[in-house]
């Protein structure tokens, strides 16, 4: 059975498809949304809501087996998602582990960008993120969410700490250094994207082990093993 997407709003749609631009159809909305101009995508947003979801949806999917295909038979009992967007690849971590799941993001920032920087931008609800898991089967009480701006992100003794298409793609992945450094268990896996030309590979050297689950145009998909 498909997931229920019946608790996501326009405006969910609106951040999702910023979250996996493949699924905005008219290069122009993007385009306009680039130089400041929102509405035409939250227009577009409106009128394809659960194309854009359910594409979304789907690229979740596919990643989730490829990630799952990769853990092969570790335990998985408590993740980290940083820069969750609308945690839709995390329902699929509840279906195969039953795990705890930190929902982690900033949500919302003044100035927007697509590229890398030194900080990232925000387009995500983690309410709505919380709603979809809770109405797709996840137990609330497995649900801990973590604004970073808002308050302080703590966690300890993680299985796996995994970050796509945010920390180390849109932003240095040694921003989150300390966090994975005294959340992550010994042998636990921070997974995430490194943009290609970005100059952050020395970070890799504070890991014992580090793999390449997915190789990308723009990115690597890494998973460095924690010593
Ligand atoms: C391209 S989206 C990816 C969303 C989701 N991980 C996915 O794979 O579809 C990037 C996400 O990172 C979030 N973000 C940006 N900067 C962040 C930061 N410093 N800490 C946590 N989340 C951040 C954004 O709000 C957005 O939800």
């Amino acid at each position: 059975m498909p997931p229920d997407i019946s608790m996501f709003s326009a405006e969910d749609a609106y951040n999702i498809s910023l979250q996996r631009t493949d699924h905005i159809k008219f290069p122009l909305t993007f385009k306009l949304w680039a130089k400041g101009y929102p509405f035409a995508l939250k227009w577009e947003a409106g009128l394809r809501k659960n194309a854009i979801i359910n594409g979304a949806i789907a690229d979740a999917k596919r990643e989730f087996d490829q990630i799952a295909n990769y853990l092969g038979a570790r335990p998985i009992q408590k993740i980290v998602d940083i820069g969750c967007g609308h945690a839709l690849i995390d329902l699929y971590f509840w279906e195969k582990y039953q795990c705890d799941i930190h929902l982690v993001d900033i949500e919302t920032t003044t100035t927007h960008h697509h590229g890398y920087k030194d900080s990232g931008a925000g387009y995500a609800s983690l309410e709505a993120a919380k709603n979809y898991l809770v109405a797709n089967g996840v137990p609330a009480e497995k649900i801990k969410i973590t604004n970073p701006q808002v308050s302080a992100l703590v966690e300890k003794e993680c299985d796996l700490i995994f970050s796509l298409l945010s920390c180390g793609f849109h932003y240095p992945a040694a921003s989150y250094a300390a966090f994975v450094a005294a959340s992550l268990k010994p042998e636990g896996v921070f997974l995430f994207d490194l943009r290609k030309k970005s100059d952050q590979d020395d970070y890799l050297k504070s890991f014992v082990h580090t793999d390449v689950v997915m190789d990308e145009p723009k990115y690597r998909r890494v998973a460095a093993i924690k010593g």
